[in-house]
């Protein structure tokens, strides 16, 4: 041995032709979803702070952004309403004319054949109290009386055509609940979206400035511990027996190993959410020009379907799918 190295990695990373070959995983923007945020009343798009980029959008400029999704060809928008009036039932969630189902039906109508259109079933945006479930008289999250709403949400959803309904709630059974309400209703074309291993995280702060939560609190009741991985397998395991059609592990980049676990296990699809607390860190180093925006978030959106993610729901998709496509 004189020291020269036999083997040399280096190689296949000479040249960026050599690189692009090389390269094992891709991201293209069929596999990213846009999570969008519409606000009922909105003359304007009302700008939301801590999410740089991202707003509240009017009904004119949500029309606007699913054009602008389909031109990028990314392969469908997740929506997320903020109604003007919240009780503690959340009564907005199932009203037809409440902002999710109007939005709901807005993009199938515009876009519903270009995008999959996706609807966040959760109470949080509609309840005065801010949690994703209704309360018990001591003030605590009631699972089973949440699964009742949880199946009127999701046939008021499946009526206003949403082709996929994202279960974000966290509750014990609810993937079986709204299987079984959604099917009793006619609607078994109706595809569920379980957040299967969907953390209590920090990472979810900017969100709930986007919708304007009045949460006070926290969901650790409901929501995993981010020190358990056994316990998110488990999660993904019971809402897959429970006839999930896709998992989700949220958030990403924290959780890349819950993620790589569940890749490996899943017989479904395994999405992956970057959520807002993600996007608005790499934001605000870039504004302050402590990082380079562009490679952050596509280092980003690599890692997560690197570690085994089939989409990815991302704020930065459709400003990425449009970076690529001016290479
Ligand atoms: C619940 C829901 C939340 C997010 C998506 N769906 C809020 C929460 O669980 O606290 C967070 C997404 C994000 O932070 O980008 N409706």
């Amino acid at each position: 041995m004189n020291g020269t190295p036999v083997v040399r990695p280096r190689r296949l990373r000479q040249s960026p032709a050599w690189r692009r070959l090389a390269q094992e995983t891709r991201v293209a923007p069929a596999q990213l979803v846009l999570p969008m945020f519409v606000a009922e009343g909105a003359a304007e798009p009302r700008p939301i702070a801590s999410m740089p980029g991202v707003v509240q959008h009017s009904l004119d400029s949500f029309r606007a952004e699913l054009d602008r999704a389909v031109r990028a060809g990314v392969g469908g928008v997740m929506l997320f309403g903020v109604p003007v009036a919240k009780d503690a039932q959340g009564s907005g969630a199932t009203d037809p004319d409440g902002i999710l189902n109007v939005a709901t039906r807005i993009a199938v109508e515009e876009v519903g054949d270009a995008l999959v259109v996706q609807t966040d079933l959760c109470l949080d945006e509609f309840t005065d109290h801010g949690h994703c479930g209704v309360l018990d008289e001591h003030g605590r999250v009631d699972n089973d009386a949440t699964l009742v709403r949880y199946r009127e949400m999701a046939i008021a959803q499946a009526h206003a055509g949403s082709q996929l309904v994202g279960l974000s709630g966290m509750m014990d059974g609810q993937v079986a609940a709204v299987r079984a309400a959604l099917d009793a209703a006619g609607a078994t074309e109706v595809p569920i979206l379980a957040y299967a291993a969907k953390y209590a995280s920090a990472f979810y702060g900017p969100f709930r400035d986007a919708v304007q939560s009045s949460l006070v609190g926290d969901r650790r009741t409901y929501q995993l511990d981010p020190a358990n991985r056994r316990e998110g397998a488990h999660e993904v395991a019971l809402d897959v027996t429970e006839g999930a059609d896709i998992v989700m592990v949220k958030p990403a980049m924290s959780y890349l190993d819950v993620l790589a676990d569940t890749a490996a296990s899943s017989p479904v699809p395994v999405w992956a959410y970057q959520v807002s607390g993600e996007y608005a860190m790499i934001e605000a180093a870039a504004q302050n020009g402590w990082i380079d925006r562009d490679r952050a978030v596509d280092e980003a959106l690599v890692s997560i379907v690197r570690a085994g993610a089939d989409a990815v729901l991302s704020y930065s998709a459709v400003e990425a799918a449009e970076r690529w496509a001016r290479g």
